[in-house]
């Protein structure tokens, strides 16, 4: 059993996470598109960037408070939605949703959750919001945002980067593809696992939990409910199905995957209140941009009207911290939860948003910076090399 408590930063969660689970499933969380080259760089570039920090400043008190869709949260950060949770923890979603309103943070249950829209908001008060594809199925949709308003969600996010899905290589070789093509090699991964294999005595809910039964083809066993969302990605979809979108959804609406101003305008004439710079962490399109370098073009573009959120490679509270001093209105984190959830459950997760907020809280500290806000309109950010092309010239 993993004492998560030990592990000091998100890279110690990784280990102990890659320690615990079979590995195809610790890649099917770990690895990224093609060359994974977008993937390294969502973290890498996070280091192109510098704060020049501001001494005896007397701050002795950090408010990481901030706001965000309509909501007060005590954290400038986020818990982004990713799919079968159950996979990684028989906590599944419910536990990271109760480590986030915990926390008094969003959660983002993804509509290829192993729990569902009901579950999760019955078991955690929090803020939360839900993340719905543009299905071929239109009705499915929006059923989606139907449960939605039923169960009271604070705010709707479409994800616009998956008109197919990614070519993730490691999942090819370890099997985890749809449907599995698990060998008798990857297989013998999952020996030995014991506190993995414990958890299926809790539950065994490998489930797309939020799809309806009812839906035709899988009544009629014709196919598995993985090929059939498989096959709902739409490469179709267009900026007149976000405006579709719109006139079923009044609340809040964030589009997530969005790296470029003239998208980011185009989300704002119709109607989105915010967006997610995000490249689905490096698992779509390879050689798409870091999300951190798209902030600054993208701020300008939209001036405040719309709420920005990045969300890719954040791995430290520098990388926070950056992101905010840029523009952001807060980030969201993917992986370094997983690693939390897939080492200790529950736990995990709440020490990996413990490792960032307390990593994000001494770095404003040392910075001289007493709130996001203060941080957001005084932090001296700039690429790394500038001053080195002033004192050349
Ligand atoms: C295992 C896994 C599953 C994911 N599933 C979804 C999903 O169902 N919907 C979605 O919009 N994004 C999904 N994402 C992308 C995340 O929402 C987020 O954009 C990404 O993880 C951020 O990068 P990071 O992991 O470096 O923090 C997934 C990411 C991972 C790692």
């Amino acid at each position: 059993m993993v004492n998560v408590k030990r592990c000091f930063n998100i890279s110690e969660l990784r280990k102990a996470a890659k320690k615990r689970l079979p590995s195809p499933i610790f890649h099917y969380i770990d690895g990224g598109a093609d060359d994974e080259w977008t993937l390294r760089r969502n973290t890498d570039a996070f280091e192109q960037w510098e704060v020049v920090p501001s001494m005896l400043t007397g701050v002795t008190d950090v408010d990481l408070s901030t706001q965000l869709f309509g909501q007060d949260l005590a954290l400038p950060f986020i818990i982004s939605p990713t799919g079968m949770s159950r996979l990684f923890h028989h906590h599944k979603e419910l536990g990271v949703a109760r480590a986030a309103s915990k926390a008094n943070t969003y959660y983002g249950l993804s509509s290829m959750g192993s729990s569902t829209i009901e579950d999760v908001a019955a078991a955690a008060p929090g803020p939360k919001f839900f993340q719905i594809y543009i299905f071929r199925d239109r009705g499915l949709t929006r059923r989606f945002v139907e449960r939605c308003i039923e169960a009271k969600y604070d705010a709707l996010c479409v994800t616009v980067d998956t008109a197919v899905a990614g070519n993730r290589e490691r999942d090819i070789v370890t099997g985890m593809t749809i449907p599995p093509s698990l060998t008798t090699r990857s297989l013998l991964n999952f020996a030995g696992k014991w506190s993995w294999l414990a958890g299926l005595r809790h539950n065994q809910d490998f489930t797309l939990a939020n799809l309806d039964e009812n839906i035709d083809p899988l009544k009629s066993g014709a196919l598995s409910i993985f090929e059939y969302v498989n096959q709902q990605f739409d490469p179709s979809i267009s900026w007149a199905d976000i405006g579709w979108l719109r006139e079923h959804w009044e609340g809040p609406l964030i589009i997530k995957g969005i790296l470029s101003p003239e998208d980011a305008r185009q989300a704002k004439a119709l109607g989105a209140t915010a967006i997610m710079i995000s490249n689905h962490g490096g698992r779509q399109l390879d050689s798409a941009p870091a999300p951190i370098d798209c902030i600054p073009g993208i701020r300008d573009a939209i001036g405040t009207d719309l709420e920005l959120v990045v969300d890719g490679g954040i791995r430290r509270g520098s990388h926070i911290v950056k992101a905010l001093a840029l523009g952001a209105s807060a980030c969201s984190i993917g992986r370094p939860y997983l690693y939390g959830l897939a080492a200790g459950g529950e736990p995990g997760v709440t020490q990996a948003i413990s490792i960032l907020e307390a990593e994000t809280r001494r770095f404003m500290l040392l910075a001289g910076f007493d709130s996001v806000e203060s941080l957001r309109s005084n932090a001296a950010i700039r690429r790394v090399g500038f001053v080195n092309k002033l004192s050349d010239a």
